[in-house]
């Protein structure tokens, strides 16, 4: 957990004067529904606890002045001239969000940030879009704006589009600003509307398995996984004119028209058709506290993910093997865009100390270094960090 006390340290010496506010935005796991959420379709993630937090200040001029302490790196841009996008830089995000809120409406100020992040990058637990949920609300903030939640989240995912490059869906940036401590969230992603429903982890905990591998080329291959699907709506309209999205597209419709989509296409879009499905099962098994069923649903997700969607990697599959093999294991699969990152599982309390013992082993006998696992419990929303805290 990142102590506030030393980001405000950081923002005093680079930028002096009074005292900053502190904003704060989690990353978040999904527990089921990956690759559904640019489907129109349904997500089933939680906030978790690592988050980015922003020390923050007004200016009189239209710059913002942004460091990040993780990076050691300082950046600067003006409100009124937007820098070039796609960068490559992790000010595209801080830039992209800006831009995007301004555009939405926002009166902007300029200001002075300071960035501190204890979710790992490329991890698969949205470290970008804790990034730009933070970085966004503090900007709204201070400059006496105001913005709703939603509103927020959608200026991050169109910094991602704009100035990052990543076609992505909401479910990261909607998690960040809207999570709920205790709760995991159902997102219907076509009319954003978001439920909480309790996780119970008396039981059971959710853990977090973390490869330590990052895909170079995860952001082109997930936009080609994106076209794939638009493609398979494309040609499944011939047959189903009302479909807009794969949200529209039932398993059955897939079976009775599947014939039509070229090979690849069809697998692609029996993945997100069979996602939704097991999302939505996944949202009443969650509701009645029946971990096992949830479970079976996630290394269901798993193997369509791996086989279908193809977007898993060798070490992420390992994760998942290896977590079938431990008794009090109810289920696991890759979390997150995928081509590396994270896995989640569901664990009994009193299967943990095997669990992490024998994960760390086996992976390590594997790939020559030791995945990073840890119990996650499901945080709060993006907030403001009041001195207290
Ligand atoms: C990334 C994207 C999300 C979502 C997941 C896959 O995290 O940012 O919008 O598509 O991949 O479920």
């Amino acid at each position: 957990m990142i102590d506030a006390g030393t980001v405000r340290e950081a923002f005093r010496e680079l930028f002096g004067g009074g005292e900053p506010r502190l904003f704060r935005a989690p990353g978040r796991v999904n527990l089921i529904g990956e690759h559904t959420d640019y489907n129109g379709g349904f997500v089933l993630p939680m906030a978790i606890e690592r988050g980015t937090t922003v020390a923050a200040a007004p200016r009189e001029d239209r710059r913002v002045r942004a460091h990040s302490v993780n990076l050691g790196s300082t950046a600067e841009f003006d409100l009124d001239r937007p820098g070039r996008p796609r960068r490559g830089v992790w000010f595209d995000y801080v830039e992209g969000v800006a831009q995007a809120l301004v555009r939405r409406g926002a009166r902007l100020r300029g200001a002075d940030l300071v960035v501190e992040s204890d979710v790992p990058a490329g991890a698969g637990l949205s470290s970008s879009a804790a990034l730009e949920v933070s970085t966004g609300m503090a900007l709204a903030a201070v400059s006496g704006a105001s913005v709703e939640r939603v509103e927020l989240a959608l200026a991050g995912q169109e910094a991602e589009h704009t100035y990052v490059g990543t076609m992505c869906g909401i479910m990261d940036q909607l998690t960040s600003a809207c999570g709920r401590e205790g709760h995991a969230l159902l997102i219907d992603c076509r009319s954003l509307e978001t439920t909480a429903i309790p996780l119970d982890t008396t039981e059971t905990v959710v853990v977090v398995c973390d490869t330590r591998v990052k895909h170079e080329l995860a952001s082109s291959a997930y936009n080609e996984r994106r076209a794939d699907c638009e493609r398979g709506v494309e040609l499944l309209r011939h047959v189903l004119p009302a479909v807009t999205a794969l949200r529209d597209v039932s398993v059955e419709d897939l079976q009775r028209y599947g014939g039509c989509l070229p090979e690849i296409i069809r697998r692609r879009c029996r993945h997100v058709v069979t996602e939704n499905a097991r999302t939505l099962r996944a949202a009443g098994a969650l509701r009645a506290g029946c971990m096992e069923e949830m479970g079976r649903l996630m290394w269901q997700s798993h193997e369509s993910l791996r086989d279908d969607y193809e977007v898993s990697c060798a070490e992420l599959d390992a994760l998942v093997e290896i977590a079938a093999g431990v008794e009090g294991v109810a289920g696991a699969r890759m979390t997150g865009g995928g081509f590396g990152g994270s896995t989640v599982n569901l664990v009994s309390r009193r299967a943990l100390r095997e669990f992490g013992s024998t994960i760390t082993t086996e992976f390590t006998k594997l790939f020559g270094h030791a995945p990073v696992v840890y119990v996650s419990e499901a945080g709060g929303g993006a907030k403001e960090v009041m001195n207290a805290e």
